[in-house]
């Protein structure tokens, strides 16, 4: 039987949209049958993601997609955040953590964020892909699976 809820789509706008699709995230990944820690960490994730969006790109899309269990492999969610803003120039420093806007942050650096959402995007995912290209935008496709942590 074809699952009711494969895919959502929602375009973010503002600071408070992080929030409600942190909830909507919660949500899918609890219906997706992830359990209680891996639904946390998704919910997390997404805020994260769309708080880049956001704050970075003014606005972006936020996809949830849920992954079937083939060949061995578990079911899980997929999280796809896609913008058209600035892009990321240097994308391994930005996914490292303490940097922020183009640069490391020192103790009294003034500071918009701490420099540790893409970073704990990559801690809190199984698997994570940055697609960034400068002038064009960014993409982030993160998989959560069903059995694993
Ligand atoms: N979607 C995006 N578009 C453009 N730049 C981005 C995007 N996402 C991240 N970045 C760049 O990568 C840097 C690191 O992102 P990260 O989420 O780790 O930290 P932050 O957003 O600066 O602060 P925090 O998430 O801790 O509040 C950002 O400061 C920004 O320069
Ligand atoms: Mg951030």
């Amino acid at each position: 039987m074809m699952h009711p809820l494969l895919l959502v789509q929602v375009d973010c706008t503002h600071p408070v949209d992080r929030c409600s699709s942190a909830v909507l995230a919660r949500h899918f990944a609890r219906r997706a049958g992830l359990a209680e820690q891996a639904t946390a960490a998704v919910a997390i994730a997404v805020a994260e993601l769309i708080s880049n969006a956001v704050r970075h790109a003014g606005k972006g899309r936020l996809e949830l997609r849920m992954l079937d269990a083939a060949g061995g492999r578990p079911g899980g969610v997929e999280v796809k955040v896609h913008d058209d803003g600035p892009g990321i120039a240097d994308l391994e420093a930005a996914a490292r953590d303490g940097y922020s806007c183009g640069g490391w942050l020192l103790p009294d650096t003034p500071r918009s964020g701490l420099g540790a959402g893409l970073g704990s995007v990559r801690r809190l995912m199984d698997e994570v892909r940055i697609i960034s290209v400068p002038g064009v935008g960014t993409t982030v496709i993160a998989r959560k699976w069903r059995h694993r942590r």
